[in-house]
């Protein structure tokens, strides 16, 4: 839809695209729910497996330590959708105006065939960007081909900058592999994120060593409040730090000012670092807690069980796979697609939760939905 102002009065005119889907000049409204939020960024989870074990993210019955990926409670690989339905539900999304991609997991990395998968996305037309989420044990070995393929985005997940720390929080003694494939992806020029999951007791005691390492590295370093996802979270109240504290924290090394603009940052709200020795970095917080931010929100989730999700909160979900295996035409996809977006939920209610000291928002695992 564009918006035309004629003698102060707005018009709005559908435009007329040619449709990937049936060939055929149809005309195609954006991506937006009934608050008018236009979803325009697909999130993709390949897997529920993961070669890490966070004490955050998994349920602890999942948790079993001494395993790579082939155990504990995770899906089949009959159960997840294979590359060929999800090239179908991007290129069809893609062909409603969904325009950016980010692939998670679990851990993408550990799911087979993912690299000449990132191949067929890149051709697909109207994709502008795939990024990916990864923990970044694997990165070191995938960079140079992830950089070949396309991908210039990466977030990588670390939230300790201790080797022993990282084996209590992961369960898994691979802090060296992260931090080596970071410097290979900084070496090959990828744009790096990282995610820093902040936990009271657990690693507040290295937020300000996170915060150099912003002024040493070209890594933009984001706090993100600890969230109680999925029916046997290990969260805690006495876990919770919200982003106000870290940013106290944070200014002891030097001045916060707020980017001019957030571009491309998604919900992290961010500040340009400076040291006191006037070095600059950048340092963002994303604060689903205490400083929401759904009345943004641009994005729609799959999940690794095929099921279109559209809030992380919300347990609300469109069985796609379903629909993929019974014979649905790209427009009841897309239809259905459509519809999820409709009734995207407001917003959630984190906040109330947590002050209600509820253990639990949603009962989705943050492993299959994907963050
Ligand atoms: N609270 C906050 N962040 C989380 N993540 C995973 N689980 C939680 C949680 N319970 C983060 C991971 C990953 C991102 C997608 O979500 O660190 O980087
Ligand atoms: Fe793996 Fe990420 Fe979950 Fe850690 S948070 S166990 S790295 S999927």
């Amino acid at each position: 839809m564009k918006r035309l102002k004629v003698n102060g009065f707005t018009f709005m005119i559908t435009m007329h695209l040619q449709c990937a889907v049936t060939e055929k000049t149809v005309p195609i409204s954006p991506l937006v729910d009934q608050f008018s939020r236009t979803i325009s960024y697909l999130r993709l989870s390949l897997t529920d497996r993961c070669n890490l074990r966070c004490i955050y993210c998994m349920p602890e019955e999942d948790q079993d330590r001494n395993s790579e990926v082939k155990t504990g409670r995770f899906l089949q690989h009959s159960e997840l959708l294979t590359y060929e339905e999800l090239v179908r539900v991007v290129r069809l999304t893609v062909s409603q105006g969904m325009n950016k991609l980010r692939l998670t997991g679990g851990e993408p990395l550990v799911r087979k065939g993912i690299l000449e998968f990132i191949h067929q996305l890149s051709e697909l037309d109207g994709l502008s960007e795939i990024r990916l989420t990864t923990n970044g044990v694997l990165l070191a070995e995938y960079a140079e081909t992830l950089y070949a393929r396309g991908v210039r985005h990466i977030n990588v997940s670390l939230d300790t900058l201790s080797r022993s720390k990282f084996v209590k929080i992961t369960g898994k003694d691979y802090f060296t592999k992260v931090w080596d494939g970071l410097l290979a992806a900084k070496s090959l020029g990828f744009r790096i994120k990282l995610n820093v999951v902040a936990m009271k007791g657990v690693n507040d005691d290295e937020f300000q060593d996170f915060a150099r390492l912003a002024l040493d590295h070209p890594f933009q370093v984001r706090f993100i409040e600890f969230m109680p996802v999925g029916d046997k979270s290990s969260w805690q109240m006495e876990k919770f730090i919200s982003a106000e504290e870290i940013k106290l924290l944070v200014t002891e090394l030097g001045s916060l000012a707020p980017f001019a603009r957030n571009h491309g940052e998604g919900p992290a709200r961010m500040y340009n670092f400076q040291g006191k020795d006037g070095r600059n970095g950048a340092v963002g917080f994303i604060s689903p807690i205490s400083h929401h931010f759904c009345d943004k929100c641009n994005r729609l989730r799959l999940t690794s069980e095929g099921k279109l999700r559209a809030c992380l909160l919300s347990d609300r979900e469109t069985d796609l796979k379903f629909l993929l295996r019974n014979g649905a035409t790209d427009r009841e996809l897309i239809e259905s697609i459509r519809q999820t977006i409709l009734n995207k939920p407001q917003g959630h209610t984190l906040q109330q939760d947590v002050m209600a000291r509820e253990r639990q928002t949603c009962s989705g695992r943050m492993s299959r939905i994907g963050g």
